[in-house]
């Protein structure tokens, strides 16, 4: 065991860990589904409840995954394995890599509409004479969303052959800051829109009348999905880290942009939202006609454009790619694999079930994969997998690899060291239980 811990590929700097678990985080969850997810939940009351689950359960959790993938140095399964407890908690694993694949499969759809905004915005067809309603359902209910589904994960594939230290770090170093600066020029640009006030009143005004159990478990279950938690990514990652990455501070540092990144997304898109006159409950396909719309109306627009659509596709492949390495690392060191070999696996099963969910809003719309992965996935098995690896890390693990962990082996101080533990006993195994049982059945 000790000797794998030497061969395993590790971040060269803290900057690298940072910007490969936010590139990680941050991703079509907060550009696209964020903003869609918050417009059907009433706005501010879903805002205020997704913040609450960011820091109480939220950071929490990303710490317990990062304890014991850097204790472990191993693969969702192995890890469990390893810590030599009882088989139960292997279900962590099985749970992980299930909803690895199906956010991959969903997901890739989603990445293969930018790649047509993108191509749509080169070839000048994002201008203010389009419907831009009726060129996204006409788009989506054909084929050549398969195509682009396609063509993002042979992208994907193409990334992740190359592995962990190369392809990933040095990308995701230039990008992030790149896109992040984009989004605020977008932001000031909806701030001056007549619908600014309506929009952030939205965002931000929790009205009470509209919570209700449903809203609650979306909120949490975006929590989850945007920060990739609860099915072991964040736990893959930290199997790279070094042994001076300070744990409690790269999660906060990573649930704190990750954070403000949705809130940007939602500060590009509602003003506009209440300045056209749409719903902001529009569902799946709020940005893609929000977006489209305020670069046709910016100066210089099919630029701004050409460059979002490009940024967000990026964005979209350091989550992919995330996502990918769950099933990679459990294959090359469970299924005793290549590296080339389970990248292929794993892209030909994400292109199966991608096709489908690809083909959703057309031929199979009966059958809609799509809306079933997505809901699944991020209300379901991410808040279950959430609550075990709590109820793992609070009370199964020896508290003493959980604090030589946190703090690394005494040599830095851990602020709030017994809040979080507390929250891991306690606050995020009660919550997330009575959040499911109640999101599920009223
Ligand atoms: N967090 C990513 C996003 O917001 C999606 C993701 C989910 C990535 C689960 C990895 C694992 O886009």
């Amino acid at each position: 065991m000790v000797e794998k811990k030497h061969t395993r590929a590790q971040f060269a700097t803290r900057l690298g860990v940072i910007a490969t678990t936010v590139g990680s985080a941050v991703g079509l969850g907060n550009m696209w589904r964020f903003p869609y997810e918050a417009g059907n939940g009433g706005g501010g009351a879903f805002m205020l409840l997704y913040i609450l689950f960011i820091l109480l359960l939220g950071i929490p959790v990303i710490c317990a995954e990062f304890v014991i993938g850097r204790e472990t140095r191993s693969n969702v399964l192995g890890a469990f394995k390893q810590l030599k407890t009882s088989r139960f908690w292997q279900i962590i694993g099985y749970i992980g890599i299930l909803s690895s694949l199906m956010i991959l499969s969903f997901y890739s759809v989603v990445a293969g509409w930018t790649i047509e905004y993108f191509v749509q915005s080169i070839v000048g067809n994002i201008s203010s004479d389009v419907n831009f309603h009726e060129q996204f359902v006409g788009f989506t209910t054909g084929w050549r969303a398969l195509l682009w589904t396609v063509v993002f994960l042979l992208i994907n594939l193409l990334v992740i052959i190359r592995g962990v230290r190369k392809g990933l770090e040095r990308m995701s170093n230039i990008m992030m800051p790149l896109l992040f600066i984009i989004i605020i020029i977008f932001c000031i640009n909806s701030l001056t829109m007549p619908g600014a006030s309506q929009g952030l009143d939205f965002l931000f005004r929790p009205d009470l009348s509209k919570f209700s159990w449903n809203v609650v478990l979306s909120a949490l279950g975006q929590a989850f999905f945007s920060l990739s938690i609860g099915l072991g990514c964040m736990l893959t990652y930290a199997s790279y880290f070094n042994d001076k990455t300070n744990i409690v501070r790269s999660a906060a540092a990573t649930a704190g942009l990750d954070t403000l990144v949705a809130i940007l997304a939602g500060i590009m898109i509602f003003p506009a939202v209440f300045t056209f006159g749409m719903s902001p409950a529009e569902g799946p396909t709020l940005m893609f006609e929000v977006l489209p719309r305020i670069f046709s109306m910016m100066p210089a627009g099919a630029i701004w454009a050409t460059l979002f659509f490009f940024m967000l596709f990026l964005a979209s492949l350091s989550s992919t790619i995330s996502m990918s390495e769950i099933s990679i690392t459990f294959l090359t060191e469970q299924g005793r694999l290549s590296r080339s070999k389970a990248c292929i696996v794993c892209t030909a099963i994400a292109l199966f079930f991608g096709s489908l969910c690809a083909l959703s809003f057309g031929p199979l719309e009966r059958l809609n994969l799509f809306n079933l992965f997505n809901n699944i996935s991020s209300n379901v098995l991410l808040p279950i997998g959430g609550m075990l690896i709590s109820i793992f890390v609070g009370w199964i693990l020896d508290r003493g690899v959980l604090r030589r962990q946190l703090t690394n082996n005494e040599s830095i101080r851990v602020p709030m060291f017994k809040l979080i533990i507390f929250c891991l006993k306690f606050v995020a195994p009660v919550c997330l239980a009575i959040i499911l049982i109640m999101g599920l059945i009223g």
